[in-house]
């Protein structure tokens, strides 16, 4: 599926550069190369009407739609959450249930598509000042996801990684509910690729606590990333699943890391059997993190998807309880500010990836 390109009544084209955030966690020079990147800020399901609220890279957004209500519906706007009358939250106001945006809920104003103020209740025969529509920011679903790009100029092609076998026949769309995690994003992303945590953090889902030797492995670099292919006979099957793999089974788990925050696994199954998943650490803050996920799956296709929510719900806590305690809270680029062993080299292959790109230290606050 080809993605549109980005209109350009939906970018900040033509207004002032975008400013620093007024709570900036990061430093100026890594949150202006932040911002060039793709995040999910939603779940399509959440953007019913609107408004949303959400917060990417320390800038506060609304999120809604305009002549539709569900999933792909109406004209998706993603926006400074802030009103250009006097500054009130976007994000506060209600659904008005008519189709055509939202309300500040300070003094009435109006917005619709492309953030456009369509309505100045005071005076409603008044012309409309062109300082008072809402900075804009590209918005594509893909995945179930609202994605979105701070710094997108005009005519980009919307750079989001890809979940691999999601649109392949007989694969089943999945997104668990998201999680906020009080940690970098980096960090997170750090512990998705990790393959030598399994026996430690894992045991109580879907890892064996006696089986902790990681056999070899190598990164391979991609285009915004790299790739990793793991064997091991760790074995990777949910609650409730009804398949059945024989003990000696060798697992494959296929990483790809896409810079900054975004990860994906495919686990090989037996046969044609596969489990593909997305991890989308989305940086609210340098500090705070939220974890949105996507996957498909070619099995266990009519099991009840609460049972696979409350799954990884436990799979991400077990991750959390660990990540939020690291320290330093960022991740350090150096290679010789930390010590390393063999089982590390994705961890080492993203540090890499994170310096190539030319971010630094992350954050200062
Ligand atoms: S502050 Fe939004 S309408 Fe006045
Ligand atoms: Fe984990």
């Amino acid at each position: 599926m080809s993605l549109p390109t980005i209109p350009q009544a939906q970018t900040a084209a033509g207004r002032a550069p975008l400013p620093l955030p007024r709570a900036l966690t990061f430093t100026p020079d890594d949150w202006r190369i932040l911002t060039r990147y793709w995040y999910p800020v939603a779940l399509s399901s959440e953007v019913t009407g609107g408004p949303f609220g959400a917060t990417l890279l320390d800038v506060p957004l609304v999120i809604y739609r305009v002549g539709g209500e569900g999933p792909g519906a109406g004209a998706l706007v993603v926006a400074d959450d802030l009103c250009p009358h006097r500054g009130t939250k976007l994000s506060l106001g209600q659904d008005q249930g008519d189709g055509e945006g939202i309300r500040c809920p300070y003094h009435g104003l109006r917005f619709g598509a492309a953030g456009r103020c369509t309505a100045i209740p005071a005076h409603p025969d008044g012309a409309i000042p062109e300082r008072m529509h809402l900075r804009t920011y590209p918005a594509v679903e893909r995945y179930g996801l609202v994605w979105t790009c701070l710094a997108a100029e005009p005519g980009d092609e919307p750079q989001i990684p890809a979940v691999p076998h999601w649109d392949d026949a007989g694969f089943q769309q999945i997104n668990c509910p998201w999680i906020d995690i009080e940690a970098f994003a980096g960090r997170q992303i750090e512990g998705f690729l990790d393959v030598g945590h399994f026996a430690f953090v894992h045991h109580e889902t879907f890892a064996d606590p006696g089986n902790q030797v990681v056999p070899e492995y190598m990164p391979v670099p991609t285009a915004d990333g790299f790739e990793a292919e793991y064997w091991s006979t760790v074995s990777n099957l949910p609650a409730g699943t009804t398949l059945e793999v024989p003990e000696d089974f060798l697992w494959l788990r296929h990483y790809r890391l896409h810079v900054p925050f975004t990860g994906s696994l495919v686990v090989y199954f037996p046969g044609d059997i596969r489990l593909s998943l997305m991890n989308a650490a989305s940086p609210v803050s340098a500090t705070r993190t939220r974890l949105f996920d996507a996957r498909c799956r070619n099995f266990d296709t009519d099991q009840p998807l609460q049972e696979v929510y409350d799954f990884n719900l436990q799979v991400f806590n077990e991750d959390r309880r660990v990540v939020e305690q690291q320290k330093p809270e960022n991740l350090p680029l150096d290679p010789a500010l930390e010590v390393h062993i063999p089982a590390d080299r994705s961890s080492i292959a993203y540090r890499r990836a994170l310096s190539a790109a030319g971010l630094s230290e992350f954050f200062t606050a």
